[in-house]
């Protein structure tokens, strides 16, 4: 997996604060509904900027917040200390990797990732599908069935998306920003008999490329 540079590890650990308060905050306040006692995960949590404010927020049952760099979960943990005087009981600060969850399947409410993603594939050594898949696949077996996935990301945008609407998944909200960034809701929706059952009640049939999603081109 790639790793951070020291400019990307400076702007994650320096800028990102005051842009989490003043461009994902109100996002979520204006696109992210979640189910109340919500249990939510955060994977590559970095400096944890993000998962203060989701916690201050939705104030979910339940908490995982990771990265699989200890350095950037003491960083997290330094965050929840700083704003709470501890870290709160409902939340679980630990290293993990994207790549291998250790979560059960269907657990999470709802599954967060802010641009942490393009760093599951090597591409700057251009072997991107195999790692992307497998960390995209992992998300979605820990998101239980209508639970959502919140991401940004500026790499591989078009075939994020493909792998998830392959998946079943819907588009809630989708927003960029300075052009290259995108801001990105999609639900989970439940399947039985063959069927897919959206949010708005209705049901449909399979996508025909439904389940053949690893197949996606990674070139955008
Ligand atoms: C660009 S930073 C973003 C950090 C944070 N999400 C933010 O927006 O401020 C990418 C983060 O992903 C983490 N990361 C990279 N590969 C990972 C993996 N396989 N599993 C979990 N975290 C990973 C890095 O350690 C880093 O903290």
């Amino acid at each position: 997996m790639a790793e951070m540079s020291r400019t990307e590890k400076w702007i994650v650990n320096r800028a990102n604060p005051w842009a989490y308060q003043h461009v994902l905050r109100p996002f979520f306040q204006h696109h992210l509904r979640l189910p109340a006692n919500a249990a939510l995960l955060e994977v590559g949590c970095g400096t944890g900027q993000a998962a203060l404010i989701t916690n201050q927020l939705y104030h979910p049952a339940k908490f995982v917040v990771t990265d699989y760099d200890p350095s950037q979960v003491a960083e997290a943990r330094a965050t929840f200390q700083g704003a709470y005087g501890q870290i709160p009981s409902q939340i679980t600060v630990e290293t993990a990797d994207a790549l291998k969850l250790r979560y059960d399947d269907a657990s999470f409410d709802a599954v967060f990732a802010f641009f942490v993603l393009h760093h599951l594939s090597e591409h700057k050594l251009g072997k991107v599908q195999a790692a992307m898949v497998q960390g995209l696949a992992e998300i979605d077996r820990v998101i239980k069935p209508r639970g959502s996935f919140i991401y940004s990301d500026m790499f591989q945008r078009k075939a994020i998306k493909d792998y998830f609407t392959g998946k079943g998944y819907e588009i809630v909200h989708r927003q960029n920003f300075l052009a290259v960034i995108e801001l990105v809701i999609i639900r989970k929706r439940s399947i039985s008999n063959g069927l897919l059952n959206s949010e708005d009640g209705k049901e449909r049939h399979l996508p025909r490329h439904y389940g053949l999603a690893t197949h996606v081109s990674f070139s955008s």
